[in-house]
């Protein structure tokens, strides 16, 4: 029987583009290779739902804070909360504001930081990969996600600062495999926002290829105009500006994190 490799996008930073990367590697993944892939969305902000839908992803019915509490007197299973994006292949579990409910909820729960990965079992069969977008904190969402994922992909800018709290971010994964999930596997660092102009950008994209400890994608996404529009137009920046240099830098990463997940 087929089973969805589970990938999770961490970075604890705010905005150093895990959705863009989560949405981008997806649609990336069903438009190359024909995947059938699963956007999970565990960031209270929707970000990655309103990216794939529009901002109707809002009035769903049920969404991940129900399919995690499962309170009702009626199980709440992630398949009723996929909704089918534009792009054949490519579906998301929708979130939205209430999934903090869902985070301070948890907290009293045994085995708390698991049940994500218990969730995901009904989709496993119906889908190649899925695909968590995780918020930008370290909170229960988040370990979660990373509790789930069988591979991490960490987005970071091409910054001094984002590359400082690169370090921290990989002594979080190693205590969470140590500690929550011993079969998990970092894939690599994916560089994002890069100025090529920039000689900050540049000096910190070497600093990044320098490191020892994690493996660096050899994609490097660049700051673009067009990334920035794509989430207001409800698709994926692969599919709205497919000519964009950030579209082609995320199709050369999915064809990487393909490589990685079946070599
Ligand atoms: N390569 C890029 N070039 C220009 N803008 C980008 C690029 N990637 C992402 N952005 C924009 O930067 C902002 C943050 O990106 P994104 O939402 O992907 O980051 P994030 O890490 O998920 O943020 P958060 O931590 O809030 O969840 C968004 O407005 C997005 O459109
Ligand atoms: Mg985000």
């Amino acid at each position: 029987m087929n089973s969805a490799t589970i990938i999770t996008v961490f970075n604890h930073k705010g905005g150093v583009g895990k959705t863009t990367t989560a949405v981008n590697l997806a649609a990336g993944l069903c438009l190359g290779y024909g995947k059938r892939c699963l956007v999970v969305d565990m960031d209270p902000q929707a970000n990655a739902s309103r990216a794939l839908l529009g901002i109707e992803a809002t009035d769903a019915q049920q969404t991940m804070r129900d399919v995690l509490l499962n309170e009702g007197p009626v199980n709440r299973s992630i398949v009723d909360v996929v909704v089918k994006t534009s792009l054949p292949g490519l579906s998301v579990a929708v979130a939205d504001l209430s999934l903090s409910e869902a985070e301070l909820k948890l907290t009293s729960r045994m085995s708390r930081e698991l049940v994500l990965r218990e969730c995901l079992g009904p989709a496993i069969s119906s889908f190649d990969f899925i695909v968590i977008d995780c918020a930008p904190s370290l909170g229960l969402l988040t370990l979660n996600g990373l509790a789930a994922a069988q591979e991490v992909v960490i987005p970071c800018e091409t910054q001094f600062l984002s590359l400082r709290g690169l370090r921290y971010v990989l002594d979080v994964l190693n205590l969470v495999k140590a500690r929550l999930n011993p079969a998990m596997r970092v894939l690599g660092v994916l560089p994002t926002k890069f100025y090529v102009l920039s000689k900050a950008n540049n000096e910190a994209l070497d600093c990044m290829r320098n490191l020892k400890q994690v493996h660096v994608f050899e994609a490097v996404v660049p700051r673009d105009v067009r990334a920035e529009e794509a989430p207001s137009h409800g698709r994926s920046l692969i599919e709205y500006a497919p000519e964009s240099r950030a579209a082609a830098q995320y199709r050369k990463f999915a064809g990487e994190v393909i490589a990685l997940c079946q070599g």
